[in-house]
């Protein structure tokens, strides 16, 4: 079987295409740009894949708030184009989609059936992506999740490493509560429903996945460094605690985005991951 994954540069993509290089046709953003729908259609009749996997995506949620424009047409745009070419030829669409559609008011966790509120463009427009291809064909997963990270690419533990070996004193936000989650584990989960539902049909629609436990970005940081630390002196001395009102930001973010994975468990017996593990092997790999 091969899957065709775009966005094959990110954080997620790279994971796919490390993950199954020999089931995966990895296309980045200058071999295949999502926003464009008939290079969409070329792809995937050129490559004739048994389902593709949308690791593409705007994640820029500050910057987001200044170029709307952008944002809409990749992570809505974008994702209608794939559900377009996909319901044409009759292949599923496995798409990643974010915590960030809530608002994180919720005092318990967001299940799939909760009614989404996004705080900013980001959230809206991943919001509206998922609505494009629901309301395109049924034979789609969405996978929701948060917190992305690894070793490959920009994202908080490369930031807070750098930062810790830099200066002595980190001010991190303590009171937005989610859940740091692999890429890897992420890419893992993908290709196994993707060999599942494409063997079996009958188990599309949308889902939550989450690396575990749930944590504060603060929580986060301290756990980066006393890893880091078990292995290389750093300048830093202090992590001071802070709430987002100290860290005002373009765009806000929700303050409790716990996702409740039973549903993906259930359906395909996947364990949500240890994200501590992924951390370790970062750290000690680089
Ligand atoms: N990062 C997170 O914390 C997080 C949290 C929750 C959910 N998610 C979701 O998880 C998925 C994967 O995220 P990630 O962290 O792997 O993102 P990422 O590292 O930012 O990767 C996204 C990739 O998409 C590419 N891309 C952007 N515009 C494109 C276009 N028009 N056509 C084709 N490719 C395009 C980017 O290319 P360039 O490198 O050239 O820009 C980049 O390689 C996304 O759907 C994201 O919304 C992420």
């Amino acid at each position: 079987m091969t899957w065709l994954v775009t966005g094959a540069n990110g954080q997620v993509g790279h994971a796919l295409v490390q993950a199954a290089p020999s089931e995966v046709i990895g296309l980045d953003r200058a071999a295949l740009d999502i926003t464009d729908a008939e290079a969409v259609r070329r792809a995937i009749a050129a490559r004739a894949p048994d389902a593709v996997i949308n690791a593409a995506a705007y994640t820029a949620v500050d910057r987001a708030e200044a170029e709307p424009e952008i944002a809409f047409a990749v992570n809505r745009d974008g994702a209608a184009n794939l559900a377009d070419a996909c319901a044409a030829v009759g292949i599923p669409l496995l798409h990643i989609s974010t915590d960030y559609v809530f608002d994180g008011t919720k005092a318990a966790p967001y299940t799939e059936d909760d009614a989404p509120n996004p705080l900013g463009v980001y959230g809206q427009s991943k919001w509206e992506g998922e609505e494009a291809i629901r309301d395109r064909f049924d034979q789609h997963i969405i996978l929701r999740t948060a917190w992305v990270f690894g070793a490959h690419g920009t994202n908080f533990v490369q930031t807070i490493l750098r930062l810790a070996r830099e200066r002595e004193a980190l001010r991190i936000v303590a009171d937005q509560h989610g859940h740091p989650t692999p890429a890897a584990a992420i890419a893992e989960a993908l290709l196994h429903i993707a060999r599942g539902v494409c063997a079996q049909q009958g188990q599309w629609g949308t889902y939550h996945f989450a690396g575990q436990p749930p944590t504060t970005w603060h929580g986060f940081a301290k756990a980066i460094v006393a890893e880091a630390r078990a292995h290389e002196p750093l300048a830093v001395q202090t992590l001071e605690p802070i709430d987002t009102t100290a860290y005002p930001t373009p765009a806000l973010r929700p303050l409790s985005t716990l996702l409740d994975t039973t549903r993906i468990s259930e359906a395909f017996g996947l364990t949500m991951p240890d994200w501590r593990e992924e951390l370790r092997r970062i750290v000690v790999e680089g």
